[in-house]
């Protein structure tokens, strides 16, 4: 996909502030730190268009950006980091439930660090975006840190883990390479209908 505009629209709390043109919506969420800003940033060729941070779990609400004008790409915070509260993980929650049941999205990007075991909360997120009815694609993040021998044996790892149900694909990208990037478009334009 050629982009021709990319435009941050607005950082949401609650559903009264999500964008009301009914344009499709491709949900975006992952760990803190798995990579979600750069990989987004990376998807629009774009340099620090998510922020990219090193200090983990900045991204707190749910960003919407318009992409072409044509469909927007939504950003939900990252799970499952230990610094924040009870009572903020409790907020974030009720946030994410809330925009999942809105519909606004049916396909839902999952990032996934691809050295690292899925844990409890990437689990609960994949069973998350499955009852709320979204096709869930998994994509496994800074595959240059790995030979290629390394990714195959960590994509049985994770499939093993996560258990995806057949039409859910896995696929890994790395920044650096930008590997599999088109094979992502594409993907992502099946659902947009472009
Ligand atoms: P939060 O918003 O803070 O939760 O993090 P995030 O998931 O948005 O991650 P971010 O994009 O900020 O990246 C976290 C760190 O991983 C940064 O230091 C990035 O440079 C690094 N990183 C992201 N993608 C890749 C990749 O494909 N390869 C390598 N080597 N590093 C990456
Ligand atoms: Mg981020």
């Amino acid at each position: 996909m050629k982009i021709t505009s990319s435009e941050f629209i607005i950082s949401a709390v609650d559903k009264d502030q999500y964008p009301k043109d009914n344009l499709p919506q491709i949900v975006f969420s992952g760990r803190s730190n798995v990579g979600k800003s750069s990989f987004i940033n990376s998807l629009l060729n774009i340099k620090n268009f998510a922020r990219v941070s090193q200090t983990p779990g900045k991204t707190r609400l749910i960003n919407f950006f318009l992409i072409n004008k044509s469909f927007y790409l939504v950003d939900i915070p990252g799970y499952g980091y230990a610094k924040v509260s009870q009572a903020q993980m409790v907020h974030f929650a009720t946030m994410i439930d809330e925009y999942l049941k809105s519909k606004q999205a049916s396909l839902a990007v999952l990032l996934l660090d691809i050295r690292r075991m899925p844990n409890e909360d990437d689990l609960l997120m994949y069973n998350f975006f499955k009852s709320f009815g979204y096709d869930v694609l998994m994509i496994l993040t800074k595959a240059d840190k790995l030979s290629n021998n390394q990714i195959n044996k960590q994509k049985k790892i994770i499939r093993d883990t996560i258990q995806p149900r057949d039409n859910d694909q896995m696929i890994e990208y790395s920044i650096q390479s930008k590997v599999n990037h088109d094979l992502i478009w594409d993907i992502i334009e099946s659902y947009i209908g472009d």
